[in-house]
Formats: structure tokens, C-alpha cells, sequence
């Protein structure tokens, strides 16, 4: 099959090519054939052909306590194929006591079956012992070689300072890649506790119980700590003008080697802002998430890091909750309301509108943020990320041009989501996953729950100052 008359992106900016595949494969990336397209082949005139989005962060069907679970697999992974993500990559969060291997044994459990798309696990660590760390080489050699540990959420999934720099130790030793949640679990709850005392338990108080300056010291105290450890780190959906100073600073500290230091934003940090708390309550409930929606200005300095190089990943942390779940929660105060927003769908749509067509990313950037550069950090390289011969064909038709209103998938749960109604550039018309069509004309073809598994190796350290 040729997909003939689409722009390729390239760092020189778009340029006409056809994409060739054979059976799940890309087989060449060819000049433009001048003939009609032949039985079999796509016509993709007036479109940008993209690689299969990959989305380093997800939580899709998340279970919390109380029986409550972020939205599901098959909803979630349907609005990630439909958004022109082809592969996510999912956070197992072990229970207290329980090991890392069987929380990712319980995910998997849950997604096949019903995962559409393709995808990798990370794992959450939440207890430094000396158990726990011994599953990192074995981890890692079965192919989950990321972590995540915890500097919020005091007496549930905190770690101390000693207790975070083991983890750094033994995932450096083993050689993977640490990823924190910077957001200091001690200043949360004291302002939380505040905020309660004051009676202030409204929806709309949840952004003042997660100071910015509780985010950037624990960005810096978690980079200094990982210099120290030797460790590669991911600050993962930074949403502060300072969190990306901190990193700046690490990186300009480390050009001389260290550890490397990345960086992930994501959307709803670029493109939404703490005003969404007090439009109305039900933006409000869908605004909640941590770290929270920040004051404007702190999404336009995030995005000229994206820009600049200093961040490499825009994902989502997905973590979709049904807005009745989440008002029924709000009944106990907003310390109640599961964390957690929706973007996997409008990922690529929203960051063309608000980043790209507004000149603020250029479209190579904006395709290496969504595709390249996570495949490459999070061990995908060799398969996925990039439209290269030998790759899979996780092939996107992305019409540059296209205006309209956007709205959630028909049927779907998602109404009063962060982005309904807003007016989008871009619609995703065409995907396929490993050379089988998913998406047709902006419509799901194929509901089978066909995603694979991907066990993940990583690439050598990535250096410290930028590659
Ligand atoms: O609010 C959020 N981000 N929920 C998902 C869990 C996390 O910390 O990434
Ligand atoms: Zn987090
Ligand atoms: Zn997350």
C-alpha cells in the first residue's frame, strides 16, 4: 500500500513524499509517484502524513480506593487511536505491600483484552525497601526499565529524601530512567490542612493546596538528589515557569556530563489555566489535577521550553475520570476528587491549534515532541515514533486546515472535559496501527482490542546537556 500526495515533516518544514507499507511495516519513504494512486492505495492530497502519536504518560483505568477507576482501556485507548496516538505507555501502581512485578502483571491483566492501541508500562514505586529495590534489574531486564517515585501525596505515595535517593541509586546502578513527581508532600499538606481548617473545601480551592513553590523546590531538591545518585531523571508534567528554570539550571550544571535531566509538559499545562477553576463547577471537577492548572503565563514559558529544546516531551498524563464520579466525590470536598484530566484524543489536534498554526512551535518540534522523542527516551525507537523504513506503520492523515468545533467521541462519558467547544486547526482523518487501519475518515473502523504489549529497552544514558 503507498499513501502518495501527503507532506512528510522534516526539520526544513513539510515536504511532499509517499509513505510505503507492507503488512505492518514501513517498507520505503519515497519522492512523490506522479501516476494515479493504483487498487489499494490512500490519497492523502492536502495532508500532513505523521508517525503513530506515542504518549509517554497515561493512567488509563486507574483504580483508586473506594471502587472509583479512571475511565478504561478500551474507551481510553479508542479516543487515543481516534486522537492519532498509536502507543501510551501506562503507570502500574503497586499496592502497599504488594511487588512491582505483580502490579505490571495486574495491569497487563487489564489492558489486553481490551487496549486498543499499542502500549508499554512504567511502574510506580512507593516503597523504598530493600525488596522493592531489588525488582529493578529484573524489571528492567523484562522490559518495564522506567520508574516513577513520589515527592507529594504525604502518608499515602511520599517518599522521604533518603528514601527517593535508594530508588536514584538503584535504578542508576541498574541503568534506567527515574521519573518524579515533583510536588513537596509536606507543604501540600500543611496548605491543604489550612484550607480545611478555613472551611475552604470547595472545588475550586484544590490549586492553592499545591503551591507553585511546593513543585519547584521539589524539582530542584529531586535534581540535586539525582546528580547525586548518578541517576537519569524525568521531571514528569512540570507546570511552572520555575520548575523549567530549575531544569534549565541542572542542565546548564550538567554540560560538562552527569546524569541526564529531561523534562515532559503536558497539555492541559500548556493550554489551560487556573481560571478554569472559577468558571463553573463542572469545569471546575474536570480542572482538578495535580500538579494543578496554573496561573496564565506559566503555560506560554512552558511552551517556548518545548520550543527551545529544554523539554523534550508533550504528553498527557491522561487520567480521565466520568464527571459524576468525580461531583459525587466533590460531596466530601475537593480533597476527596480523584486527581486527573483527560487529553489523550486532543493531544495532537490541540497542540497543532494552540502551538503550531499560532507560530509558537515549529511543525517538526511539534511532531518530535509527540512521537520522536518519546519513542527514542522511553526504548521505543527501534519499532515505533518516527516514518522510516523497517519501522511499524503507525501512519497518521492529519489535515492541516480543517476548523470546527471540537467535540467528545459520540458515546463517550467526557462531556464537561477541559477542551469541549473550544475551536481546534486540525483533524486527525486516517490512522493505521502496524499497517491495519484503525481510524477512517475521522471515524473508529476497527473496535477489536488489537494493541500489543511492548516490552521497553532503553537506548544508551541519554547525556546530560542536549544531545
Ligand atoms: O492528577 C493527576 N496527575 N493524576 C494522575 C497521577 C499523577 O500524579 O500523575
Ligand atoms: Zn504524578
Ligand atoms: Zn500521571
Amino acid at each position: 500500500m503507498r499513501i502518495q500526495g501527503g507532506k512528510i515533516l522534516t526539520a526544513d518544514g513539510p515536504v511532499p513524499a509517499d509513505v510505503v507499507i507492507e503488512g505492518p511495516a514501513i517498507v520505503a519513504i519515497e519522492s512523490p509517484r506522479a501516476a494515479p494512486p493504483e487498487p489499494g492505495d490512500v490519497e492523502a492530497a492536502g495532508r500532513w502524513v505523521l508517525p503513530g502519536g506515542v504518549d509517554a504518560h497515561t493512567h488509563f483505568g486507574m483504580p483508586l480506593a473506594g471502587g472509583v477507576a479512571s475511565l478504561g482501556w478500551r474507551e481510553s485507548s479508542a479516543a487515543a487511536l481516534l486522537g492519532g496516538t498509536t502507543t501510551v505507555i501506562d503507570f502500574a501502581n503497586p499496592e502497599r505491600g504488594e511487588s512491582l512485578a505483580a502490579a505490571v502483571a495486574r495491569w497487563r491483566t487489564q489492558a489486553d483484552g481490551s487496549v486498543l492501541c499499542d502500549y508499554g508500562l512504567h511502574v510506580t514505586v512507593v516503597e523504598a525497601t530493600a525488596d522493592r529495590l531489588a525488582e529493578v534489574p529484573p524489571l528492567l531486564a523484562a522490559g518495564v526499565p522506567t520508574f516513577k517515585g513520589f515527592l507529594a501525596y504525604k502518608d499515602r505515595l511520599m517518599l522521604t529524601p533518603p528514601e527517593m535517593s535508594a530508588l536514584m541509586a538503584a535504578v542508576a546502578a541498574a541503568g534506567g530512567l527515574l521519573l518524579v513527581h515533583a510536588e513537596e508532600g509536606e507543604l501540600n499538606a500543611q496548605a491543604e490542612a489550612e484550607l480545611l481548617a478555613a472551611g475552604r473545601t470547595a472545588p475550586r480551592w484544590h490549586p492553592e493546596a499545591h503551591p507553585v513553590e511546593s513543585e519547584v523546590h521539589a524539582a530542584t531538591l529531586a535534581l540535586d538528589l539525582a546528580r547525586e545518585a548518578g541517576c537519569p531523571l524525568l521531571i514528569v508534567h512540570m507546570s511552572a515557569a520555575g520548575t523549567l528554570a530549575a531544569l534549565r539550571r541542572a542542565r546548564a550544571d550538567r554540560e560538562d556530563g552527569g546524569p541526564a535531566a529531561l523534562g515532559e509538559v503536558c497539555l492541559h499545562h500548556l493550554f489551560a489555566d487556573d481560571a478554569a477553576y472559577r468558571t463553573d463547577e463542572r469545569r471546575a471537577l474536570a480542572a482538578i489535577c495535580s500538579p494543578p492548572l496554573r496561573p496564565a503565563g506559566h503555560g506560554a514559558a512552558l511552551l517556548a521550553g518545548l520550543a527551545d529544546g529544554a523539554i523534550d516531551l508533550l504528553s498527557t498524563d491522561h487520567c480521565e475520570f466520568a464527571l459524576a464520579t468525580k461531583a459525587r466525590a466533590a460531596a466530601g470536598g475537593f480533597v476527596k476528587v480523584p486527581n486527573g484530566c483527560g487529553g489523550v484524543g486532543e493531544r495532537l489536534v490541540f497542540s497543532h491549534t494552540l502551538a503550531v498554526c499560532e507560530g509558537r512551535l515549529d511543525p517538526w518540534r511539534w511532531q518530535q515532541s509527540l512521537s520522536g522523542r518519546p519513542a527514542e527516551l522511553m526504548g521505543l525507537g527501534a519499532r515505533k515514533g518516527r516514518l522510516a523504513p523497517g519501522l511499524d506503520a503507525d501512519v497518521v492523515l492529519f489535515d492541516p486546515q480543517a476548523r470546527y468545533a471540537w467535540q467528545p467521541a459520540p458515546g463517550s462519558d467526557r462531556e464537561g472535559s477541559l477542551w469541549d467547544g473550544r475551536e481546534v486547526v486540525g483533524r486527525v482523518t486516517d490512522v493505521w496501527l502496524r499497517g491495519a487501519p484503525v481510524v477512517r475518515d475521522g471515524r473508529l473502523c476497527d473496535d477489536q482490542p488489537g494493541g500489543l504489549y511492548l516490552p521497553r529497552h532503553l537506548g544508551p544514558a541519554p547525556a546530560g546537556a542536549r544531545p
